[in-house]
């Protein structure tokens, strides 16, 4: 993506803020240990509005009645900080990549937000972040709010993510583009798990593969950690552990995917660690397969959000009193939500710049939305059937299988962008190797 795309964002929110000033942060380091850091990821809206992945940077825009300003704040360059971490763009360097209208080094904004907070009466800021540059324009403002004299003061702070997010929710093609690079490589990453894997293997030995992948393909990060369950390991949701051995006759759940230019992409699979499903492997598999399918196939422009995890709730509820997991009617189970117990998660969520991406789920008034194209989300049914379940039929405990793909909504009903990935079990077989 070049700059103007990033400037075609600055424009939209421009257009529609208020007159204010809107302040945006980059994302602070963060510390691993002692004096090392993790690797530096941008906070998404400073990112989505600026393209620019240096920390300690800031962007403000300015709305008045008659005209727009933007201003661009980033890290000077320093010979010091070039020797020892590499050079930083710089306020002469930013002044030529960027389509701002001004270009300052940080160590000004404190000076000179104040002055520019002191025509205005209205602040746009992340409201739950205590960003070091958010609370020097707070500051800023009450200073200026007990100066005497003073002409206008801000009188309102309003939440600028809202604002971004809403915009993020609606793809571009770029975009889109981006996320479909993301899932390339991730597809090729969850090909050479299912190609790879073997009883007696370590689950972290199957994630060193796609890690092999990734970074071979230049995904430098992961979009979130990686969880790679064989067994009963899979009924822990958020298990990142990847420690035990892989065991004949199981299931490994892989959910695990890329990054691409701060893009998500976000795939669960579910196969045989030996490659062959075995029959009760295949029922349950079967069922959670024909629910994500029926699900996927539903999304379309105009279909409300909340119906589709209504809809998806009710598909695991009949897949589980099929399976004979749950016994009874389903209208009293659903009441019941007895279906929660091997089905706990919701049907998935919203992707882009960051996996779980933070646009609304609701309208102003607490209204589902309703899809439209250019969203893209995940669709991820799962069923888990702990091992120590004993109100559970034996053959089924200690299965856990989700399936995930990411889907585009489009004027004609939907894409699914990981349709190239292995799903079906005749698919996951002929990848998997047999020996
Ligand atoms: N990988 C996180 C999720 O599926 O939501
Ligand atoms: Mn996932
Ligand atoms: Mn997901």
């Amino acid at each position: 993506m070049n700059e103007t795309h990033f400037l075609h964002r600055r424009t939209r929110l421009l257009d529609i803020m208020d007159e204010g000033v809107a302040i945006i942060t980059s994302a602070p380091p963060q510390t691993r240990s002692n004096d090392t850091e993790y690797s530096y990821r941008q906070n998404s809206d400073f990112y989505y509005l600026s393209g620019f992945n240096e920390d300690n940077s800031v962007l403000v825009l300015i709305k008045t009645p008659e005209s727009t300003k933007t201003i661009l704040f980033v890290e000077a360059y320093n010979a010091e900080h070039a020797l020892w971490n590499g050079a930083r763009l710089g306020v002469e360097g930013a002044r030529e990549r960027f389509s701002v209208d001004e270009v300052h080094a940080t160590v000004e904004y404190a000076e000179r937000i104040k002055e520019i907070l002191r025509e205005h009466i209205r602040l746009y800021i992340d409201l739950y972040s205590d960003s070091e540059r958010l609370v020097e324009a707070k500051n800023a403002a009450q200073s200026l709010h007990s100066t005497r004299g003073i002409k206008r003061h801000i009188r309102s702070i309003r939440d600028v993510t809202y604002m971004i997010r809403t915009l993020r929710l609606i793809k571009s093609e770029d975009e889109i583009e981006t996320i479909r690079h993301a899932i390339s490589i991730t597809a090729e990453a969850h090909h050479a798990a299912m190609r790879e894997s073997r009883a007696g293997m370590k689950e972290y030995q199957l994630q060193a593969h796609m890690s092999y992948v990734f970074l071979n393909s230049g995904a430098m990060n992961e979009a979130y950690g990686a969880i790679v369950a064989g067994g009963n390991n899979a009924n822990t949701l958020h298990y990142v552990d990847n420690r035990d051995e892989l065991r004949d006759g199981d299931l490994v759940l892989i959910d695990a995917a890329c990054e691409w230019e701060l893009y998500a992409s976000d795939i669960t699979r579910t196969f045989p660690v030996n490659g062959k499903f075995s029959a009760v492997q295949r029922e349950v598999y079967e069922k959670v397969l024909d629910v994500q399918l029926r699900v996927i196939d539903a999304i379309k422009p105009g279909v409300k959000r909340d119906w589709l995890q209504k809809y998806s709730e009710e598909l695991l509820c009949d897949a589980l009193i099929d399976l004979g997991i749950l016994n009874g009617e389903r209208g009293a189970l659903m009441e019941a939500k007895e279906y929660k117990k091997y089905a706990p998660h919701g049907i998935g969520h919203w992707m882009g710049l960051d996996v779980h991406d933070p646009c609304p789920y609701v309208d102003e008034s607490g209204e589902s939305l309703v899809f439209v194209p250019g969203m893209v989300m995940t669709i991820e049914p799962g069923v888990y059937i702990r091992s120590d379940d004993e109100s559970v039929d034996a053959k089924y405990r200690g299965i856990g299988i989700r399936i995930e793909d990411n889907i585009l909504v489009t004027e004609e009903g939907h894409e699914n962008l990981s349709s190239m990935i292995a799903k079906t079990i005749d698919e996951i077989e002929a990848v998997c190797r047999t020996e």
